[in-house]
């Protein structure tokens, strides 16, 4: 298969194209900064591609995926987990980081999308894949409202495409996770992100992604107890929930 991942520098990216090219799959890695990928990724796998951008430049992306498809390649599923999120609920954002976590989860997921289902389209085959988060999931997430709505924009932008792309053959699959225990996590809480509720090894989430991939499935809710932690506290009256802030 030819797979781009757009965000596959670090974490949940990085090891879901280490997990592609294991299976000998042509794999086109990006993100802003290629200087993050491992030395042992680039020397041991001849087919990893990797491309430097910025999500939020459309015009980029497209001459990325042309680059990655020349001489007819197919693009056959194309993974964006680029995304921006803080670990604090009560982070302040100002106007700019607002702008820019918008254009980054949301504007930048939807140019990547329109570019590729274009090329899907002329398949008539391909898949979709966008990281959400369970913070999308929540009706009222007090304190990380921009977040939350980012990430909600992320499976509303899934259900439009799924719609519009199923009788074409294209597949989306929006991925919706708790805690994953990734560098980037790690990183946001001092090293250790283990006190997080239901907080899931980063090996074991890829291997339910790509099994939910490989299933074309709608959308992969995980770990259960989030889901359920989810549908409980969306039950909840608002009241209560700000009460805890
Ligand atoms: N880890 C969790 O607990 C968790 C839970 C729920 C949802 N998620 C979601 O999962 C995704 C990945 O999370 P992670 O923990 O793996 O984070 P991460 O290691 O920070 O990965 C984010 C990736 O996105 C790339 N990226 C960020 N901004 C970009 C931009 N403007 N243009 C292009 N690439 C950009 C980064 O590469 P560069 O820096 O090279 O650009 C990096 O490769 C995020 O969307 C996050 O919201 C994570």
């Amino acid at each position: 298969m030819n797979i781009m991942i757009i965000g596959g520098t670090s974490g949940i990216g990085l090891a879901l194209a280490r997990h592609y090219l294991k299976c000998g799959d042509r794999v086109a890695v990006c993100g802003r900064d290629l200087q993050r990928l491992p030395n042992d990724l680039e020397t041991t796998s001849p087919k990893l591609h990797a491309y430097q951008f910025d999500i939020a430049d459309r015009d980029a992306i497209a001459q990325a995926m042309e680059a990655f498809t020349v001489a007819d390649k197919r693009m056959d599923l194309l993974i964006v987990t680029a995304g921006i999120y803080y670990n604090t609920r009560s982070h302040v954002l100002d106007v700019a980081s607002t702008m820019h976590m918008l254009q980054t989860n949301v504007s930048g997921l939807a140019h990547a999308f329109e570019l590729a289902s274009q090329k899907m389209l002329k398949q008539k085959s391909g898949q979709l894949v966008a990281v959400s988060s369970i913070a999308g999931l929540l009706h009222d997430y007090p304190g990380a409202s921009l977040y939350s709505a980012t990430k909600r924009s992320v499976l509303s932008l899934c259900d439009t495409y799924r719609i519009a792309l199923k009788p074409f053959s294209v597949a989306v699959t929006a991925i919706v996770p708790g805690y994953i225990d990734t560098a980037k996590l790690r990183a946001l809480n001092e090293g250790d992100a283990s006190h997080k509720p239901f907080i899931m090894p980063e090996e074991k989430a890829v291997a339910l992604i790509v099994e939910a991939i490989a299933q074309r499935r709608d959308r992969l809710v995980f770990p259960w107890q989030m889901k359920w932690l989810i549908t409980v506290l969306n039950w909840l009256p608002a009241k209560l929930l700000v009460l805890r802030r």
